[in-house]
């Protein structure tokens, strides 16, 4: 599939809301694996990550309820008596699928091969296989420098302390999922503070688990997790595309409503502020465990701006689109230590740096980021997403802000995290136009 987009300066105006948050989702179902009886998520996403945590927890004898549109209901034997009908996970595309779920057969003791489609038998999963090994776990990542297939034998656990190297909600999760299932106290402490979503929800499930700035300890082994009600905020990391666009077209005045506002996710609020733009935040409340609230997003014209190493783990996903507002800001941009763009579902900072060329813009590569300097308007473009979701949305929006049309290749990608981008685009007034094919 491609999206044509033709590109205008038109303003963008109304009240939108966002699918439910792919992190808390994919916690929301793998967890509920852990807690005998009924889970139920409310603004469940059906993006084709989510799904996939589903299909795996479907795996492990995790019962789905029929609902109404939206509503997930599970009912699991719970943590301890979970018998998986299959050998072979396949975790398609989502990373955070196959490494929740690898700490979680190990944290309970069963075994299993987790594999994936070609992007994530490329990312690195002996970030996981090597902590859990130091636990006692029989894991290992077979594929070549530590990928996948990740295989997982029965082995009895002890607690362990984990100093990450790079601040990693995956990796933290699923050492602390493994942790549960072990005998004594795991501790993991990260350089910066990832997102803390599974800490907010094991909490909620009564687990032994104490957590802060950039740290979380539970004492194992625990198995009486109690099932939740859950209802999952809008996707921030899917609101930034729409907070930029906004932001960067004139006259705009958008509202963005129950959007998540952790603060280890609104990195980007923080930076499109410092940026110029006019974004307020209303109605902020706590729902199910976490900060949400709307988002208020008027235009104006933006100033270049650096994000430092230390703001990373708050907006990793949504540097793609901020590469996108710096593109059209007043000066040079730069971010700095965010390699890790490089292991996500692309190399993300080739492919926006490479993308935002297309585009006309001046943009270098550096080893852990990129330098943009700000153009006045952007060309029309073909640019390659690489079949990553995020930069198909990004680069979607590069093409609403450019003169002239542009061609989205693979934008079938967008349905990982977001099948609805293209309509939810169209219902703002955005000219985009889907082709089937590539
Ligand atoms: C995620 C954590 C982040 C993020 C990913 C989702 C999660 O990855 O980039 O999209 O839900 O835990 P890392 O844990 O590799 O930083």
């Amino acid at each position: 599939m491609k999206f044509r987009i033709v590109g205008d300066q038109k303003p963008i105006t109304g009240h939108i809301s966002m699918p439910g948050d792919k992190s808390i989702a994919h916690r929301g179902t793998l967890f509920s694996a852990l807690a005998k009886g009924k889970t139920t998520l409310h603004n469940f996403p059906t993006g084709i990550d989510n799904l996939t945590s589903l299909a795996m927890v479907e795996s492990l004898g995790v019962g789905l309820m029929p609902q109404p549109k939206g509503v997930l209901k599970l009912r699991s034997p719970g943590s301890g008596r979970l018998t998986p009908s299959t050998q072979t996970f396949d975790c398609l595309n989502s990373g955070t699928t196959a490494r929740i779920l690898g700490g979680l057969l190990v944290g309970q003791q069963l075994q299993g091969i987790i594999v994936g489609d070609s992007s994530l038998s490329q990312r690195p999963m002996d970030r996981i296989a090597t902590p859990l090994q130091d636990m006692g776990a029989l894991i290992r990542a077979e594929g070549r420098n530590g990928t996948l297939p990740l295989r997982v034998e029965n082995a009895d656990l002890v607690g362990t302390e984990l100093r990450l190297e790079v601040a990693s909600a995956q990796v933290k999760t699923a050492v602390l999922l493994a942790g549960l299932g072990a005998q004594g106290i795991t501790r993991v402490s990260e350089p910066g503070q990832s997102r803390d979503h599974s800490e907010r929800m094991l909490r909620e499930m009564g687990a032994p688990i104490r957590f802060g700035p950039g740290y979380a300890e539970v004492t194992g082994p625990f198995h009486n997790f109690r099932p939740l009600t859950l209802h999952i905020p809008g996707d921030p990391s899917s609101a930034a595309f729409f907070a930029v666009l906004a932001a960067l077209r004139p006259e705009s005045d958008l509202f963005i409503e129950n959007i998540l506002l952790s603060p280890t996710r609104a990195g980007y609020l923080r930076v499109l502020q410092r940026m110029g733009a006019q974004i307020e935040v209303r109605n902020a409340r706590t729902q199910s465990g976490e900060q949400i609230g709307d988002i208020r997003v008027q235009g104006s014209r933006l100033q270049a701006t650096e994000i430092t190493p230390d703001e990373i783990p708050g907006l990793i996903d949504e540097l793609p689109i901020l590469a996108v507002a710096m593109s059209l800001a007043q000066g040079t941009s730069a971010v700095h230590g965010a390699k890790e763009l490089r292991y996500k579902e692309s190399d993300r900072i080739k492919a926006v740096v490479k993308g935002l060329r297309d585009f006309g813009v001046k943009a270098d590569e550096a080893m852990d980021g990129y330098v943009i300097e700000g153009s006045e308007s952007l060309q029309s473009a073909e640019p390659d997403p690489q079949k990553d979701h995020r930069l198909v949305m990004a680069f979607t929006i590069a093409a609403a802000l450019a003169r002239g049309a542009s061609l989205i290749q693979h934008a079938d990608a967008a349905g990982i995290s977001y099948p609805d981008f293209s309509d939810d685009l169209a219902n703002l007034g955005i000219a985009i136009r889907i082709y089937q094919g590539n």
